[in-house]
């Protein structure tokens, strides 16, 4: 067991701040039944809506378990009802760990999410920021704030049958994740907002240099975007992270853009889907 008494109160903060963004305090509670209605067949989201309907009028709500372990929650392997973040407790201390070391290390650069879904991720970074009194520091926010573009086949065929764009689950609007920040007293103008597809907003983003870019946009060309826009933009010593190397599209992205820029990086893994590496 940990000594809390020797523990400084910037660690008990970042701590509590990974625990509640990741929903990791409390047992998962049961969702709606309308959560992902859109993914059952007609017959069932017809059923499902008339009866729920009639319910609702006792303020009876259907809900069911997911039953899903400690581990698939902590380890950021599911979807949460609740949490503002799904990428779990050992992401969020990666996430951490290159924050404390850019800012130990004088690394220029802001930092920057693509694919920022309930905005946990940003949240924390912004709150590492505010635990170490760092201010010439910018976190942008970029994210469609409509989920995931339908795969371009032209362009990027390592697309071709993602199904990613169907899932409402996954569009958190800017409203929303605004009011996320403000939850935990972390919305300021340090905190920049880029709307919109990473292919229109990424090149042309108001970004000198970045000490942190974490790519968390799932699919081929959104990973493949991001690194085109703003790898040139990573300091050395800066770190890029890679949330989604477990799916096929996003892994095949890195490993195509690492092979056409000729880069020479060490990947470390983060957890079953996670690495990172530092710009040398
Ligand atoms: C898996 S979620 C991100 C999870 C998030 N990082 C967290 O902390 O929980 C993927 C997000 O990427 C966004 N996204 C994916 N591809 C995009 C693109 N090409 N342009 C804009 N947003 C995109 C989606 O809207 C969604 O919010």
């Amino acid at each position: 067991m940990e000594n809390c008494i020797q523990r400084t109160t910037k660690d008990l903060y970042l701590d509590l701040m990974k625990k509640t963004l990741s929903f990791t305090l409390w047992p998962e509670p049961p969702i709606s039944i309308e959560t992902f209605i859109y993914v059952r067949p007609l017959i069932i989201r017809f059923i499902s809506s008339i009866v729920s309907s009639f319910l609702k009028k006792f303020r009876i709500h259907l809900v069911y378990e997911r039953g899903y372990s400690a581990l698939q929650r902590t380890e950021g392997m599911i979807w949460p009802g609740y949490a503002d973040t799904m990428i779990g407790l050992k992401r969020l201390d990666n996430l951490q760990f290159c924050l404390e070391t850019v800012i130990k290390d004088g690394v220029q650069g802001d930092l920057i999410e693509t694919g920022v879904w309930r905005g946990g991720a940003c949240i924390f970074m912004r709150a590492v920021l505010a635990a170490y009194g760092v201010d010439d520091r910018r976190i942008y926010v970029a994210d469609s704030f409509e989920g995931l573009p339908k795969p371009d086949v032209d362009k990027f065929p390592a697309d071709k049958g993602d199904k990613h764009y169907i899932h409402s689950f996954l569009k958190v609007s800017k409203d929303e994740v605004e009011n996320n920040f403000l939850k935990y007293g972390l919305l300021d103008e340090k905190v920049v907002f880029l709307k919109g597809w990473f292919k229109d907003t990424l090149p042309n983003a108001p970004i000198e240099n970045l000490a942190i870019l974490r790519l968390d946009g799932d699919m081929y060309g959104s990973t493949m975007d991001a690194l085109n826009s703003l790898y040139p933009k990573l300091s050395v010593g800066g770190f890029c992270i890679i949330d989604d190397y477990a799916l096929p599209g996003c892994r095949k992205a890195v490993d195509d853009y690492i092979a056409q820029q000729g880069i020479h990086i060490e990947k470390k893994e983060i957890d079953y889907s996670g690495i990172y590496w530092r710009k040398e």
